[in-house]
């Protein structure tokens, strides 16, 4: 069941916003037609292969390539000596910054290997035989060292150390000894000790998640060229392919006009396809051996070289009033960053309180460095795991005061005109709408059973905007080709064509959306924090609007009246000019039909950066049934509200809220990095990292509460990411009920509910 609010100004005057064609690209994606990044073939095409490091931590002393070398067929061997050193440098990706010298070594170790995976060496052959024959004949010499992988062991004064040159930022002074704990984050307003002290009721709680994969179903893959000139083609699957040539321009020291990217289709992404892992060293193979080179990820590899997102450690203290007015909070995050800094808890602490208004908090982060595979953005980065804790002692606090737990929310809710804890003041947000949507929802009011329980939850996310660009071309026959700098994620193409055909007044099927290599339209940063149909529409809409004033002043010229006399509906030019009243009007069709005549080719490019992207809120409701003998948890029901702005594809809204559940709920329930006692991970397969499948999902009722953004021609917010927020507390708080013990650490795996039940029992 779904369904969209009815408000005064929903759908109000648009004809093809709202509506729900079929994607573009759909037809190719169903059929098996569409080219991902393993699909490209090019002539004299080599295969590429990577050495990983069998430890979780090691100094390379040494490496010797020359029995692969010998080994016929084999055209090359790159090591982290054939990459140049970098100096430590911030450049924003379009979701997260990156440090582009531990980007580097993240590609190609250099004097350690930092986590089981750590790529040491690759190959190029001309086969794949030959190049896994090669992997082994590389010789690599380590000495192991001891490794932590647990966040608050790797925080501990003695614990093995990572980076040498590693001091904490966000001390009031630098410390004298370097350490993993790489920066402290802290937002701070009033004075919540004494708020606590003074408070009349308190809870507090400790909860716990586990390192998660963002589980994309296409693995990493690329094709790259470098000709003997310099230049260089790059295919490959990403979120953005700016970012990629921006990224391969770093870590190899060339320039960015030589190299040209390709967006290949891609297979999922959810924030770990906004880095690059093998994009730089396909372009040293094929340098090195004078040969385009292939570079495909296993499903192993993935799992133990790429981005899962932080395991952390939540704490939080809540005081209220006896009437439910939340007057403190404390919490104190710890990620896992990986190897390398930046974990999300900088953006987890930013949104930890950002659905409450709330008088006095202390939110303090800890990133920090651990020997795992460095973590990579996943979906609304870091506020899954701060909002598991607080929303989990929110349903405390609820339980205790015997409160409704949406009530509860909404009178502590964000509204217009609240200073967020992490700075700006809110505008045009929906969030109490959102809440009093489920409120309403008749999921609310269904009776539960034994052994069933029910959980409500609720998520943050800021949403963002940034750099686009977006050209719209009219054909001679009057059809349109929009092309943009995004590869399409989560239905982009069609929420593209559906704003272009919505200002040109014609149908979407009308509207062809491209998304263009790097040197075919201007700089567009990667699809990610839920800003393409935002920013990249933003762009569209107004190249379309460039478009809608030249066909009028093509028309205005062939009916020799002022452009101001010219007016465009529904996809024609319409004469004004009182003295010719019975002009017919020209259509797009005609216009461009004599384009030749009156100008030449009618289309329009418009590069911006675009601000106000509207922030998203949600609030879930899960039930759930534990079946006490197996420790099994059924989810019943699950229904998600969320304020979406517009939506511009309302069917791709709701896929993007369906989607951000169910990977919560397997967030919530069963996914979990698990490592052996030498820091090798033990379940790098979709057999023993188990994600959620069609059967073990309800279907996902959505609610979507179109409160529309100002700041967008349509009223447009991102939606891919408020939705993965809520779930894993809505889950964990409905379990705890129906079991009737508080579950505080995830995945709410069958044994720890066995224990959890038998421990109570006992
Ligand atoms: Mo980002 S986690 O790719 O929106």
């Amino acid at each position: 069941m779904s369904d969209v609010l009815d408000r005064p100004d929903a759908g109000a005057g648009f004809a093809v916003v709202g509506t729900r064609p079929v994607r573009p690209d759909g037809f190719d994606k169903v059929t098996g037609r569409a080219a991902f990044g393993a699909d490209l073939v090019m002539p004299g095409m080599l295969t590429g292969r990577i050495k990983r490091s069998p430890h979780a931590h090691a100094r390379i002393l040494g490496i010797d390539a020359r029995k692969a070398l010998a080994l016929p067929g084999v055209k090359a061997v790159v090591t982290g000596a054939d990459f140049p050193d970098l100096a430590s440098e911030l450049v924003e990706g379009g979701e997260a910054a990156s440090n582009m010298r531990d980007l580097a070594v993240n590609v190609m170790a250099r004097d350690k290997a930092l986590y089981e995976g750590h790529a040491v060496a690759a190959v190029a052959a001309i086969s794949p035989a030959i190049a896994e024959a090669a992997l082994d004949l590389i010789e690599v010499t380590y000495e192991p060292l001891p490794h932590v992988i647990d966040v608050e062991a790797a925080m501990a004064p003695d614990a093995p150390l990572l980076h040498a040159h590693l001091f904490t930022e966000g001390l009031e002074s630098r410390p004298t000894l370097p350490s993993n704990i790489a920066k402290k984050h802290q937002f701070v307003r009033g004075d919540v000790d004494a708020a606590l002290a003074a408070a009349e009721v308190t809870v507090e709680g400790r909860y716990t998640t586990k390192a998660v994969h963002q589980g994309y179903i296409e693995p990493h893959a690329c094709v790259a060229a470098m000709s003997p000139d310099g230049q260089c083609q790059v295919w490959s699957s990403s979120q953005g392919h700016f970012m990629v040539r921006t990224y391969c321009a770093k870590v190899l020291a060339l320039d960015i006009s030589d190299i040209r990217v390709t967006p290949a289709e891609i297979g999922g992404g959810f924030g770990g396809k906004t880095t690059v892992y093998l994009e730089p060293v396909a372009l040293a193979l094929s340098r090195a051996a004078g040969a385009p080179v292939k570079l495909v990820m296993s499903r192993d590899e993935v799992f133990r070289a790429t981005g899962p997102t932080s395991g952390g450690v939540i704490e939080v203290k809540l005081g209220a009033t006896r009437d439910g007015t939340i007057t403190a909070a404390e919490v104190t995050l710890k990620f896992q960053a990986g190897a390398f800094p930046g974990s999300p808890v900088g953006t987890a602490c930013m949104t930890a309180l950002a659905c409450y208004d709330v008088p006095n908090f202390r939110i303090v982060g800890w990133d920090v460095v651990t020997n795992s595979p460095k973590v990579a953005a996943y979906r609304a980065p870091g506020a899954p795991i701060s909002a598991f804790g607080v929303e989990s002692a929110v349903d405390q606090l609820a339980r205790k005061l015997g409160a409704d737990p949406i009530e509860l929310r909404a009178k502590n809710g964000a509204r217009n005109g609240l200073k967020a804890p992490y700075g700006p003041t809110f505008q045009a947000i929906g969030y109490q709408e959102t809440l009093q949507a489920l409120k309403d929802h008749p999921n609310y009011a269904v009776p539960l059973g034994p052994n069933q329980g029910r959980g409500v939850a609720v998520g943050f996310w800021f949403n963002v905007g940034g750099e686009s660009t977006a050209a719209v071309h009219v054909g001679e026959d009057g059809t349109a080709t929009v092309v943009t700098g995004n590869p399409d994620i989560g239905g982009s193409r069609a929420s593209m064509a559906i704003m272009a055909a919505e200002v040109l007044g014609v149908a979407a099927e009308d509207v062809r959306p491209v998304v263009a290599d790097t040197a075919s339209i201007g700089y567009s940063m990667l699809t990610g924090g839920s800003r393409t149909t935002f920013a990249t529409g933003m762009a569209v809409v107004r190249a379309a609007e460039k478009v809608v004033d030249e066909l009028k002043r093509r028309a205005a010229g062939i009916w020799s009246v002022p452009v101001e006399q010219v007016a465009w509906q529904g996809g024609k030019a319409i004469c004004l000019d009182p003295a010719k009243g019975d002009t017919p009007p020209l259509t797009l069709k005609g216009l461009a039909g004599q384009s030749a005549r009156t100008g030449g080719p009618i289309s329009a490019e418009v590069s911006l950066n675009a601000q106000g992207a509207g922030p998203g809120f949600a609030a879930h409701l899960c039930d759930v049934e534990v079946d006490p003998e197996t420790g099994h948890v059924k989810v019943l029901r699950y229904t998600a509200a969320q304020d979406v702005g517009r939506a511009i594809h309302p069917a791709y809204v709701e896929g993007q809220m369906q989607g951000g559940v169910a990977q919560g709920v397997g967030w919530a329930l069963n996914e979990e990095y698990i490592f052996d006692a030498e820091g090798r991970m033990e379940n790098a397969g979709f057999l023993d990292y188990r994600v959620p499948v069609a059967s073990d999902l309800p279907m996902i009722d959505t609610v979507m509460v179109e409160v529309p953004n100002p700041r967008h021609p349509f009223g447009a917010k991102g939606v891919g990411e408020a939705p993965i927020v809520p779930p894993l507390a809505a889950v964990a708080s409905a379990v705890s009920q129906a079991i009737g013990v508080r579950m505080a650490d995830l995945p709410l795996s069958p044994p720890k509910i066995r224990a959890a039940i038998d421990a109570k029992g006992a």
